[in-house]
């Protein structure tokens, strides 16, 4: 029996602890920071994510026996290394092979050296240089700060305009701090976008099933970008033919150079691709779980996540095989008002007791905290309605027919979700 960590506090993590749940080898499940959600499943440790130094405290006291690190921040950080060095078993790439989320440059180099297809780009450090450079494009073109920047480091500018207000943001005004010390600006592509996460040891590379989210705050994709407003699984562009290609000329290709540039990749790699006419190309790479793909991905595993994770750990990903449910799920997120802006905190949920126990519709828990008996809204993200049925088209129908049930002041959701 087996005590497991996972950090982190949102729905991706509450999806995670709720497939974990359901392992008959775990005898104590813990999440720090967690949520009010995730609180019903495990037991929920009041340290920050990026608390480096107070997690490997806590695994040392707690005897845990595996921590997985879900957010981009403690994989940059280095949390993987620190819980190696403290002879405790992690789940996450260390912070030489993170880097691959952590900077769009190495990513784009990367791409480059290994013949991975992608869009065109240039790198800049030098802000009058890059502004020069926006002149004389044509639109329209994608800017990129180099480092994390909580999801909102991407700008597709239409004009020159645009451009230029973005790239002063990025490099003059340091709107993310020194992730802005460099930007790439690259040629924008056309077509689907789709996420791919995909589990590797550092040897093997397995892809799990396609998913494809929605980041706009607006039905039709308007609006300004958020963490994503919903997720469904599969993706209906996602052919075999289309995985085969990205298995052969993106996924192994992958795993490969990171062992040649001394980086081997364990953990998550998650694929941002985009599906153009001259075939799949890479958007960027992630080192982690997607949120909110996690939460339609992992209720369609057969398989018992802690026996993945730990192939993982161990380097045997290739002795076990991995199943899917042959299913569809969808997950629409109920967000607070004002959100991607300022929003308020601390307005009563309604409704969620309906779905107590309900089979075919999971509650993930993003933003939330409880008082007594009451959940409170807790977070920009609040919830996200996840439905699992037999299609895509009923996972949907069923996740709305979910959201009609619940309800907080100020709650706004997307109503075209999953019908891409
Ligand atoms: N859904 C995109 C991400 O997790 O970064």
């Amino acid at each position: 029996m087996m005590k497991v960590l996972v950090v982190g506090g949102g729905g991706r993590e509450h999806a995670i602890i709720w497939k974990l749940s359901q392992s008959p080898r775990i005898s104590g499940l813990y999440c720090a920071p967690g949520n009010a959600g995730i609180g019903r499943m495990a037991t929920c440790v009041d340290i920050e994510a990026t608390d480096i130094k107070s997690m490997v405290q806590f695994s040392k006291d707690n005897a845990i026996d595996l921590v997985v690190v879900t957010p981009d921040d403690p994989l940059a950080l280095g949390m993987v290394d620190a819980m190696e060095e403290a002879d405790i078993r992690a789940f996450g790439p260390k912070k030489d092979a993170a880097l691959i989320e952590s900077s769009k440059v190495f990513a784009k180099d990367l791409m480059k050296k290994y013949g991975i297809p992608t869009g065109d780009y240039r790198v800049f450090s030098d802000y009058n240089e890059a502004l020069t450079y926006l002149k004389g494009a044509n639109y329209p073109q994608v800017i990129k700060a180099d480092g994390l920047a909580l999801g909102k480091g991407v700008i597709i500018a239409n004009n020159f305009a645009e451009a230029g207000m973005a790239l002063e943001e990025i490099m003059v005004d340091k709107i993310f701090g020194n992730a802005g010390n460099r930007v790439i600006i690259e040629e924008f592509l056309e077509g689907q976008e789709v996420s791919l996460l995909a589990f590797s040891d550092g040897r093997t590379i397995v892809p799990m099933v396609s998913a494809q989210d929605h980041k706009r705050v607006f039905d039709g994709d308007k609006g300004p970008n958020t963490g994503g407003m919903g997720a469904f699984s599969p993706s209906r562009a996602y052919t075999p033919k289309i995985a085969k290609i990205v298995e052969t000329e993106i996924l192994e290709p992958t795993i490969k150079a990171m062992n040649e540039e001394g980086r081997p990749f364990k953990g998550v790699l998650f694929l941002g691709l985009i599906l153009t006419q001259d075939g799949p190309k890479l958007l960027e790479y992630n080192a982690r779980f997607g949120d909110p793909e996690t939460q339609v991905v992992l209720p369609r595993l057969r398989t018992d996540l802690l026996d993945i994770f730990l192939a993982v750990v161990d380097g045997r990903l290739d002795e076990i095989d991995i199943e899917w449910e042959d299913n569809a799920v969808a997950c629409v997120i109920l967000a607070s008002g004002g959100y991607p802006g300022s929003y308020n905190k601390g307005y009563p949920i309604r409704g969620l007791e309906q779905l107590d126990g309900c089979q075919d519709i999971i509650i993930f828990h993003a933003g939330t905290r409880r008082e007594k008996d009451q959940f409170l809204t807790d977070g920009g993200r609040v919830l996200g309605v996840t439905a699992v049925a037999e299609d895509l088209d009923t996972a949907v129908k069923n996740a709305y027919k979910g959201v009609d049930l619940i309800s907080f002041e100020g709650m706004h959701y997307r109503r075209d979700i999953g019908l891409k």
